[in-house]
Order: structure tokens, then sequence, then C-alpha cells
């Protein structure tokens, strides 16, 4: 596996293997790898043949409050499983490279960017598009993929692939998961036992909101309504309707029972159109259900794509 630092390298390096009739795939990351990430690569290897890892932790998509300092860094291990499933190469890039004193450009992201996420980080998606454009100049590739897990970020990054005729394809990977259903995420570690006891309430709404739809509930409020209500460990049937029942903004948990699923705090709790992430009343159209919630200190998201046809 080649260990590229630098820009001009790793563009040659791309290069190269196109020249020679290769098709390249690029996958993004920040580190702390782990099967969510893994199953990006195979991805990539297995439709083009060859794959590029990114590890860079983009200080341009943290808040000043977020947890870029805390952020978990394990440059040897998340080498150490890429050499595990033939990675042709990793670029990790150091912040000066990417982000040299002076460097004011920046990406104004896509509408899409605005909503949901974009209302809770406001900044958020401006930085990641900034580098995710970045590193598709270092690495020129013919695709790159992105986690479903992160449905609003591959959505932007789509959006902003086309606004700015970027000749690269990007490629979805679904949502990999822990057994006890809790979609993988680098900042799982951050969760204590409880909290994580508590934090398998996210999946089991999802799949209980799946298992609504396929009986035929269509309304949009009502599936919101049992949704949060969920998320929040409220038993189905209590009076506690949310009033508009469109996003449920910083609702505090009902029930404070320690090791019972159920977050702490909503963010937001949504079932939206699967493109443009606007609301939606009914479920006749593709859709997706997003959640962000916190359980303790740490913040969660996931999401359930919901097919008309469920
Ligand atoms: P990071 O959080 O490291 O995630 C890198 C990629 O892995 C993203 O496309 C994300 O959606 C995907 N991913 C994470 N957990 C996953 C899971 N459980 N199943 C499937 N895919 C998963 O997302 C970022 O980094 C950054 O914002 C980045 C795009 C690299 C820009 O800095």
């Amino acid at each position: 596996m080649e260990l590229l630092r630098d820009p001009d390298i790793a563009r040659d390096y791309v290069k190269k293997l196109q020249a020679s009739g290769e098709s390249v795939a690029v996958v993004p990351t920040m580190g702390a790898l782990h099967e969510g990430h893994l199953s990006l690569v195979r991805i990539a290897k297995e439709r083009f043949g060859r794959a590029i890892t990114t590890i860079f932790v983009n200080p341009t998509q943290f808040a000043p409050h977020e947890d870029l300092d805390k952020y978990p860094r394990t440059l040897e291990q998340d080498l150490e499983k890429l050499r595990g499933i033939d990675t042709d190469a990793v670029f990790v890039p150091d912040v000066n490279t990417m982000y040299p004193a002076g460097c004011t450009t920046s990406i104004f992201p896509p509408d899409v960017a605005n909503v949901l996420e974009g209302e809770f980080r406001p900044e958020h998606f401006g930085g990641v598009c900034t580098i995710v454009l970045k590193l598709f100049q270092c690495l020129p590739c013919d695709a790159a993929i992105f986690g479903r897990k992160d449905y609003q970020q591959w959505r932007v990054i789509e959006a902003m692939v086309e606004d700015l005729n970027l000749p690269i394809q990007i490629v979805a990977g679904e949502i990999i998961r822990d057994p006890d259903g809790l979609a993988m995420s680098s900042r799982n570690r951050y969760l204590s036992e409880t909290d994580r006891l508590k934090a398998v309430a996210i999946p089991r709404s999802l799949q209980e909101l799946r298992a609504d739809i396929e009986v035929g509930v269509r309304d949009v409020g009502e599936l919101q309504f049992r949704l949060s209500n969920r998320l929040r460990g409220v038993p189905l049937g209590s009076d506690d309707r949310i009033s508009g029942g469109v996003v449920i903004e910083s609702s505090q948990r009902q029930s404070e029972s320690a090791g019972q699923p159920g977050v702490d705090t909503i963010d937001y709790a949504v079932i939206v159109d699967s493109k443009t992430l606007q609301p939606i009343t009914r479920l006749n159209q593709p859709a997706v259900a997003l959640v962000a919630a916190r359980v303790g200190s740490t913040r969660l998201i996931d999401n359930l794509l919901i097919d008309p046809k469920f």
C-alpha cells in the first residue's frame, strides 16, 4: 500500500493508473476507521479496481465548540486495517498542506445543506464541501464513495458535484451497524455502557417506523410523532402530542430511567423528500427519515430510506 502525503505525488499516482487504463475510486475519511469505512473501500475496490482512502481530520468542518481536538486519531491502526483489505494507497496530508497560511477560499454549499444538520451546524457543510473538493483536486479519481450513514452529507456532495460540473461519479454505500443495531461511528467510542443502551433507541425507532409504514401508515405527521416518542422512550399512546409535529427541536427526554432505550435530546426526527430533504406530508414519493439525537454529550445521527412501495 502506497502512503501518499504530497498532493502532487498523489495526483501523479492517480493519473498514471488512469493512463494505463485503470479506474480509481477514492474514499474520503477522517480516520479512526471502522467496518463502515472499510465497507466503502471494498465497494471502491470491487467496482473500480483501484481504491485510495484519504485520512484527514478536517478542521474547517468543526465549529469552535465541537470535538476537533478530541476527535480520535489512530493512524497506525488505520493503516493496519487498510493493509488488511488490499487498499492500493492512502493519502494522509497534513493540515498545512491542505490549508496553507493565507488560504481563505471556501465553497458555498448547495441548498440541500441549509436544512437539518445545516441548522444545527451552520458552518459544517461549507467545510465538508471545501475539503472534499480539495481532495478531489489532489486525487482526480473516476469515483468517490460516501456512506449513507451521513445521508445529508452524501446528498450535499452529489449536489456540489452536479452544480460545479465535477468529472467524478458519486457512489453511496449502505449503513454498517453493530450487532445491537447502532450505526457504526467514530464517535460511538465516547458512549458509556449506559449511554449505549439508551442510544439503541435510535435504530429501534427507525425499525419500528419501517414496520408502521409496512402496515400502511402514510401520514407523515403521525409517523414523526411516533418516531420522536419512541426515540425518547415514551410509550405510544401517551397524550404527549407534539404541536405542529414537523421538526422537534431539542425536546427533552421524558423518561430518565437509566439503562432503558431512550435518548436525552432530539435535535430533529423528520421524514422528508429523499433528495431535496424538504418537508412532505404524505408518503407517496421516495423519502428518508433523518434523526439527530444526543445521549450524554455524544451527538448521534441515523436514518432510514423509505421506498413508497414499503
Ligand atoms: P468520516 O466521518 O470519517 O466518514 C467517512 C465516510 O465513512 C463517510 O462517507 C461516512 O458516511 C462513511 N461512514 C461512516 N460511518 C459509516 C457506517 N456506519 N456505515 C457506512 N458508512 C459510514 O464523513 C466524513 O468523515 C467527513 O465529513 C469527510 C467526508 C471525510 C470530509 O472531511
